[in-house]
């Protein structure tokens, strides 16, 4: 009997979640996957880590060892999502996905996974900053009626958003809770990339974008990043409050979105699955 084999993994971006999720699988956090090569185009101190334990850090993902990987991280942005994601599915490797907030972008998801049943390489959507997206998948085969996001965070998590630098939002200027974007998921994400994967991966869940309703608070009393959701439909109602530290290294960032993805790693690497 052939027993699993060890899941080979390549991480896109030695940022904020990257370095988390190295760091986690390096430290013996995650069993049964395997680091094996990385792509940063930048110096950091991860990369000059990776590069001293003998691990490959390549500057484009173009040369990656294709043949030794099952799995690709990207930790990124939206932008180099867009470049690597149909090149990592070419190559028949799955791809674990942070920055969803380029599927609601409608031609890029769709493509992707057309050229993913040819080549039969797995797409996969952590959850990220939020949580209960089995409950949406699930309420979606019944009917939604809605779904609400209400992300709070404060003004400094939001500096440099093109909505707020197009709409002259003076972020030093807030001084209590306000209301900063109202509206659908993919003005949320092309407003806020940085900062609304999550409305993506609720329209993802639900199946339908047009479902979604997304309100962006710049609280400066908020002392953490508060996602507030509220799905009613057929099966009744759900609600739920996430109160989300910010990564130690990066204020846009959760830290529960590489933990996410540490989450799901464990999952890959072992014969245990939720659904
Ligand atoms: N799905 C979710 O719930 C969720 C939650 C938080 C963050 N995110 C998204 O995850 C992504 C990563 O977040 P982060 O906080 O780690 O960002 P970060 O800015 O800390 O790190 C991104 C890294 O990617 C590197 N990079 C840039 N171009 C590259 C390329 N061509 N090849 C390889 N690396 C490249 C950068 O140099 C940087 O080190 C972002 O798009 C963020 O919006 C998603």
């Amino acid at each position: 009997m052939q027993s699993r084999a060890n899941v080979r993994l390549a991480v896109v971006g030695l940022g904020s979640i990257g370095t988390d999720v190295v760091n986690a699988v390096r430290s013996g956090h995650v069993t049964g996957i395997d680091l094996v090569a990385a792509a940063e185009p930048t110096t950091c101190p991860t990369r000059d880590e990776l590069l001293e334990a003998d691990i490959p850090v390549y500057e484009h993902v173009q040369d990656f060892p294709w043949h030794q990987l099952d799995l690709v991280l990207e930790a990124t942005s939206q932008s180099v999502l867009r470049e690597i994601a149909p090149q990592v599915v070419r190559e028949g490797v799955d791809l674990v996905i942070l920055s969803a907030g380029a599927t609601l972008d409608i031609e890029f998801l769709p493509a992707l996974l057309e050229l993913a049943d040819q080549t039969g390489s797995k797409i996969w959507f952590p959850s990220g900053a939020i949580g209960a997206l089995d409950v949406v998948r699930a309420a979606s085969v019944g009917d939604i009626e809605s779904i609400t996001l209400t992300t709070t965070k404060h003004p400094s998590a939001l500096t440099n958003a093109p909505h707020i630098e197009n709409s002259n939002i003076d972020l030093d200027s807030i001084s209590s809770r306000q209301e900063v974007f109202a509206g659908g998921p993919a003005a949320a994400v092309r407003g806020f990339p940085q900062n609304v994967n999550v409305a993506a991966l609720l329209s993802l869940a639900a199946g339908n974008p047009d479902q979604v309703h997304v309100r962006v608070i710049a609280d400066p009393n908020a002392p953490v990043n508060v996602h507030e959701i509220v799905v009613r439909g057929s099966f009744g109602t759900m609600a739920i409050r996430l109160e989300n530290e910010p990564s130690s290294t990066n204020p846009k960032t959760s830290a529960l979105a590489a933990q996410s993805v540490v989450a799901l790693l464990r999952q890959l690497g072992s014969a245990q699955r939720f659904g």
